[in-house]
C-alpha cells in the first residue's frame, strides 16, 4: 500500500470525544519503549509523525493519525511501566480497556513485543485478555535489528508455544524493525486487505 498522506488528528483519553467511527481503525499497543510510535512512523514513513523517546512512558493518550484520508492509526500508551504511580496505571487500564471495548470502528489490535526477551507475562496477559474480549489482534514482535535473526525467530516461536496453551489458532506473527523496516510491507498489506472489506458501523446514537 502507498501512503500518500499521514496526519495527526487528536489525542484523547474519552471515548466519546473521538474522531467519528467511520474508517476502519488500527490500534498499536504494548509495553512502554517496545516501539509502538517507532513502528507507526517506520509504516507511514514520516519520522516525526508519533513522538519517540529513550524514556519509556513517553506516549500518554490516545493518538490518532489518519492515513490516505481512508483508515487511522492509533498510537496508545504503554502497559508496563514501573515508573508510573498506582494511581496513573489504574487510570491507564481504565481508559485503554474502555477504548479498546468500546470502539466500533476498530478492525485490529497489534500488540507489540519486543523480539530480544522470552515471552513475558504481562504480554501474554494482555492478548488473554483481547481473546476474552473477542478483539481480533495480530503480533509484531520488534526491535529485531538488535539482535540475531536467529534469536528473534525462536523468541516468536516460544511466545506461540505459549500462546498455544490458550489459544486454539495464534494470530498472525511479524518480525518487525522500525529501523531497517522490516516487515513493514507485510502489516501494510494485512491492513489494506482489511480495508478493502470495512463496513462502517451503524451509527448508535
Ligand atoms: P512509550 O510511548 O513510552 O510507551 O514507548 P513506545 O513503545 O512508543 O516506544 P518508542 O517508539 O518511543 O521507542 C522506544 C525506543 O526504542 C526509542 O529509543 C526508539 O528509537 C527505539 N526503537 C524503537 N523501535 C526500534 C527498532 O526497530 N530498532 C531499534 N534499534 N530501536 C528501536
Ligand atoms: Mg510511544
Amino acid at each position: 500500500m502507498l501512503i500518500k498522506s499521514a496526519e495527526f488528528v487528536t489525542s484523547n483519553t474519552e471515548v466519546k470525544k473521538l474522531p467519528p467511527p467511520t474508517l476502519p481503525e488500527y490500534a498499536f499497543i504494548g509495553r512502554s519503549n517496545v516501539g509502538k510510535s517507532s513502528l507507526i512512523n517506520a509504516l507511514t514513513s514520516r519520522k516525526g509523525l508519533a513522538k519517540t523517546s529513550q524514556k519509556p512512558g513517553k506516549t500518554q493518550l490516545i493518538n490518532h493519525f489518519i492515513i490516505n484520508n481512508e483508515w487511522y492509526l492509533v498510537d496508545l500508551p504503554g502497559y508496563g511501566y514501573a515508573q508510573t504511580s498506582k494511581k496513573n496505571r489504574t487510570e491507564w487500564e481504565k481508559f485503554i480497556r474502555r477504548y479498546l471495548r468500546e470502539r466500533p470502528n476498530l478492525q485490529c489490535v497489534f500488540v507489540l513485543i519486543d523480539s530480544r526477551h522470552e515471552p513475558q507475562k504481562i504480554d501474554l496477559d494482555f492478548c488473554c485478555w483481547l481473546g476474552e474480549q473477542g478483539l481480533p489482534f495480530m503480533l509484531a514482535f520488534t526491535k529485531a535489528d538488535k539482535q540475531s535473526a536467529v534469536k528473534g525467530d525462536q523468541n516468536m516461536a516460544k511466545f506461540k508455544k505459549a500462546l498455544l496453551k490458550w489459544f486454539e489458532e495464534v494470530p498472525p506473527r511479524f518480525l518487525t524493525s522500525a529501523e531497517t523496516k522490516l516487515g513493514i510491507d507485510k502489516i501494510l498489506a494485512e491492513i489494506d486487505a482489511i480495508n478493502q472489506q470495512f463496513v462502517p458501523p451503524l451509527a448508535t446514537e
